[in-house]
């Protein structure tokens, strides 16, 4: 009862953000590019030889255009942000751009990939981060020739907001996962991490360099609560500690990257991180969050559960969409969990970019007038 009545709210104060950022169906950035796995992936993976797949029922039993390759019953948590920004349409995926307009922006996520170009080669290969910034420049050219000038498309992708949400897999599937992938051979858990950052801010520079200015950093969820790695573990319930602290030792780092990164591109650019506090969002709103939705795994035609928005997970590592609503909502809009996000909220970092244009039309109008 009384998580029906937080959905209530919730899906209240997502309409009032609609309607009072969303007025007549101009979005607040011009365009959205979207980096990451499985929880941003749109249909990028539908024609790939993975196992990494979820285009059939269940999947997508709470979307309007059905099973799209979106790995929850409902939209993504992007998805959700891309409504709040006031984007008439989700961003189409890199593999089907097809009747979609690129200058809004492209999905490159890929379920099962990593920042690290070999995770997710057990399941028959994703795309890695490193591949979906190639994907990127192709979309880059294609926007080039759109607007006339490479110039001109850098100009005019400074403006857009650069979404990253990346790693989750590179512990899970990768270092956890010794059976496939040597890594915890190799790197320390604190090694590995260092290392994982560093390839992060590498893919980010280079991002930087073909016009990325504001950039949303995701921190990764609590990895060792998740009900596969719980079930691997066999730990009869409880949470996982060693990939709790793993996913802590990333945020916490992704923290320190995103300071470092303000300092050194202040002129520029800004970046903000999500879901990097310890207790980023409380399952405690939601009665089940310790099982999934669907109790087999969401196998093709398998039937899930009723009452969906009670729970946390859908598929044995997947969240649900009202656990991704509430996720967004805090990112966007960070009033009722100041910790949520860092520095600022998505909302003020589309404000900081507002305010910069001002000063700028405010120049050239002066300028003009003194003609
Ligand atoms: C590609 O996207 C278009 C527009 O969203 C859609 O109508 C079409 O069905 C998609 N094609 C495939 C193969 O998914
Ligand atoms: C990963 O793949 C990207 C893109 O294919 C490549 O540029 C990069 O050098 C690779 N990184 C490593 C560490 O192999
Ligand atoms: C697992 O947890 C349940 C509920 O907390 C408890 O009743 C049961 O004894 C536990 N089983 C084992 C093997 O620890
Ligand atoms: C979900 O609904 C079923 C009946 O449809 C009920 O038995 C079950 O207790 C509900 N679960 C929760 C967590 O509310
Ligand atoms: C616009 O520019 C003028 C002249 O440079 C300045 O006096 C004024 O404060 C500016 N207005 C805003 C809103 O920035």
């Amino acid at each position: 009862m009384a998580c029906d009545i937080l959905l209530v709210m919730l899906l209240l104060f997502l309409a009032a953000n609609c309607i009072q950022y969303g007025v007549h169906g101009v979005s607040q950035v011009p365009c959205l590019f979207i980096f990451g796995d499985s929880l941003s992936d749109s249909g990028n993976n539908n024609e790939l030889p993975t196992s990494a797949k979820c285009n059939y029922r269940p999947y997508g039993i709470d979307f309007p255009a059905g099973s799209t390759g979106r790995f929850t019953n409902g939209r993504t948590e992007i998805d959700i942000i891309t409504q709040l920004l006031g984007f008439e349409n989700f961003i189409p995926p890199f593999a089907n751009t097809s009747g979609s307009d690129i200058l809004k922006g492209v999905n490159y996520a890929s379920g099962g990939a990593g920042i690290r170009n070999e995770t997710g080669s057990h399941l028959g290969g994703s795309i890695s981060l490193g591949m979906q910034l190639a994907n990127h420049r192709v979309i880059v050219s294609e926007i080039a020739n759109k607007l006339g000038s490479p110039d001109l498309a850098q100009q005019y992708l400074e403006k857009c907001l650069y979404y990253v949400n990346i790693g989750s897999n590179d512990y899970i599937g990768n270092y956890f996962n010794p059976q496939f992938y040597p890594t915890s051979r190799i790197y320390s858990l604190e090694q590995y991490t260092q290392a994982l950052i560093e390839e992060l801010s590498l893919n980010l520079l280079a991002l930087h360099d073909i016009g990325a200015r504001k950039y949303v950093l995701s921190g990764l969820g609590s990895l060792g609560c998740v009900p596969h790695v719980k079930h691997l573990y066999g730990t009869n319930g409880s949470c996982v500690e060693e990939q709790n602290s793993a996913a802590f030792k990333f945020n916490n780092k992704l923290n320190a990257l995103v300071d470092q990164f303000n300092n050194r591109f202040s002129a520029d650019s800004k970046f903000i991180c999500k879901g990097t506090a310890p207790k980023a969002i409380d399952t405690h709103e939601f009665s089940v969050s310790d099982a999934p939705c669907c109790p087999f795994g969401c196998i093709p035609d398998q039937k899930p559960c009723n009452n969906r928005s009670d729970y946390v997970f859908w598929d044995d590592v997947h969240p649900t969409e009202a656990w991704n609503l509430l996720r967004a909502m805090s990112a966007f809009d960070s009033i009722t969990d100041q910790t949520f996000t860092y520095p600022m909220d998505i909302k003020h970092l589309v404000d900081y970019e507002i305010k910069r244009e001002l000063e700028f039309t405010n120049e050239t109008t002066s300028l003009r007038a003194t003609e």
